[in-house]
């Protein structure tokens, strides 16, 4: 697949996620109406919709009749949630976000609180309604996605005891890493599989790897932009992560040795790929495009 080629598929497949978020999120004027405002807002903000991306590269690979569009807005909802809540005063204190004013600055913190809140829940609700005539695909994409999401608020619960100055190891910063974004990033793979009419256990375990790798590459290279780039580039507040003392990557090995550490990683990914399957173009060059990402 050529770079020209992966552009096109990837901006089809993003105008698709983008009114699959339209037609299945309450609208605007859904009473009580500013939160279902409030979700819309950070929901439709734009965002580089990565983990829908991942889960449609994976049903590629293991395709079925059934619908993928649902759990793409379902991993996006949970996502976005995640990024509402990060961004408040009580946690990274953020007034940017996907190039708008965050949640809470556009609307206020208690709204963006509840706005997050009904996002993570909502999620849930489109998996177990959308996919109700098949049981347990709904039960396996509900499994994945809440387990995943619960690993997400551990990442983040160490992530702010560090800013605390609890004592910080590689050990520690790698738990941070993967269980705040990794584990995330590693359910849109393995949701996109549990699509599928068949697929065995061997195939999920490849996909948590492949996950794992290319999660923690992605906020490695977070870590090296927070530094590096700058708020129009990213469409959110840079050089927090030095102003709140988290340690990161960047903070812990340097600019030079986490960008080898994310190209290892990204290589290790794209190798694992052909094990999941021989139809793995897209999801190569997804992956290759996370790593070259310059937002
Ligand atoms: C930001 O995620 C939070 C991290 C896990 C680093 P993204 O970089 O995927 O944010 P959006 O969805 O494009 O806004
Ligand atoms: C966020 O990590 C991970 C989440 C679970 C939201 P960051 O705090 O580094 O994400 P950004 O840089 O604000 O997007
Ligand atoms: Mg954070
Ligand atoms: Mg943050
Ligand atoms: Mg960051």
């Amino acid at each position: 697949m050529t770079t020209e080629e992966f552009k096109k598929e990837f901006e089809a497949r993003r105008l698709k996620v983008e009114e699959a978020i339209a037609k299945y999120l309450p609208t605007a004027d859904t009473r009580p109406s500013v939160i279902h405002s409030a979700m819309r807002y950070s929901m439709e903000a734009g965002g580089k919709r990565i983990r829908p991306m991942l889960l449609l590269a994976a049903h590629d690979m293991f395709p079925s009749k059934v619908d993928p569009l649902p759990a793409c807005v379902a991993i996006e909802c949970l996502h976005t949630y995640s990024l509402i809540h990060d961004d408040l005063p009580c946690m990274d204190n953020s007034d940017l976000r996907r190039g708008k004013p965050t949640c809470h600055k556009q609307f206020d913190e208690t709204m963006a609180l509840l706005a997050g809140d009904s996002l993570l829940t909502y999620s849930m609700y489109i998996l177990a309604n959308e996919y109700k005539e098949y049981p347990a695909i709904a039960a396996g994409l509900v499994l994945d996605l809440a387990h995943n999401g619960e690993k997400m608020i551990y990442g983040q619960v160490e992530d702010i005891e560090g800013e605390r100055h609890v004592k910080m190891t590689p050990e520690k910063l790698d738990y941070i890493h993967h269980n705040k974004t990794a584990a995330l990033i590693t359910s849109a793979i393995t949701m996109g599989i549990r699509l599928a009419d068949e697929y065995d256990e061997e195939k999920l375990k490849v996909a948590q790897e492949i996950g794992m790798n290319i999660g923690l590459a992605f906020q490695v290279i977070d870590d090296i932009l927070d530094v590096t780039s700058d708020d129009a580039t990213m469409g959110k507040t840079t050089g927090l992560d030095a102003q709140n003392e988290k340690m990161t990557y960047v903070s812990l090995y340097g600019i030079e040795r986490s960008r080898e550490i994310a190209g290892e990683l990204t290589s290790k990914a794209i190798q694992l790929c052909e094990k999941l399957s021989s139809n793995c173009d897209f999801l190569k060059a997804l992956i290759l495009y996370m790593q070259n990402r310059i937002n």
